[in-house]
């Protein structure tokens, strides 16, 4: 009986051996490429420019703050050709401007009182899990609590958005609106308000780029001061 076991035992052990083989292979082939890909991509840089790098190190004036999606086919820079020095980037679930979101608000505060910025897009795009299961009522887990952020956005906004009947459509007009939302979010923030007080040149535009398409749509919410606010918004600066 002991053999036996010893066997199965054994047995069992070089299976799982051998799966731990073979996803570690998988995964080192990727993670291998990746660092490949990097020293390739430095030899082009330098093969154009000797001196790309060096003026990099010397500092960063992006005329652009970037907030977009954390999803991986929503690449900032590379969907507006941006080359590195041009866009500052801030990325979360669903691109959102969260009022009390420290990291959020440390990113706009940089961007706009250090490095000055002239504009920021709040870029969403259809098709997003995040707004997607802001619509539903299934529980993920802890992202449930960043996913209310979007939620209250379509309370705000229900009567309009349970009027489309068609489910992909009133998906794509939630996207849109959250986009809208998040870019009136950054309106109401002190940081925001203060530039515009101090006479900054600060515009803020809201986006929604389309995965299928490549292509970026902007929503037309342009704004470069808070009168168009609430009055309930708009801060004594
Ligand atoms: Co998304």
């Amino acid at each position: 009986v002991i053999d036996s076991l010893k066997r199965i035992f054994f047995t069992t052990l070089l299976r799982v051996d051998r799966i731990d083989y073979l996803k570690h292979k998988i995964m080192s082939d990727f993670y291998k490429k990746i660092l490949d890909n990097n020293k390739e991509w430095v030899e082009n840089a330098l093969a154009k420019d000797p001196n790309f790098f060096a003026e990099l190190a010397k500092g960063q004036t992006p005329p652009l703050l970037w907030i977009g999606c954390s999803d991986s086919r929503v690449p900032a820079n590379e969907i507006i050709g941006a080359k590195p020095g041009e866009v500052f980037v801030h990325r979360n679930i669903a691109n959102m401007v969260v009022h009390s979101d420290m990291n959020m608000l440390s990113v706009l505060d940089y961007a706009v009182n250090v490095l000055k910025v002239k504009h920021v897009i709040v870029c969403g795009h259809y098709g997003c899990g995040g707004v997607k299961a802001a619509m539903g009522n299934q529980s993920i887990g802890i992202i449930d609590n960043w996913i209310r952020h979007i939620k209250d956005v379509y309370r705000l906004h229900n009567q309009y958005l349970d009027s489309i009947e068609d489910e992909t459509e009133r998906f794509n007009a939630f996207v849109e609106i959250n986009v809208k939302e998040q870019v009136f979010d950054l309106s109401k923030t002190s940081i925001v308000q203060s530039a515009w007080k101090n006479g900054q040149e600060l515009s803020l535009h809201g986006w929604v780029y389309g995965l299928n398409s490549g292509f970026v749509t902007d929503l037309n919410v342009n704004f470069n001061s808070n009168v168009e606010l609430d009055e309930v918004y708009q801060l004594k600066l």
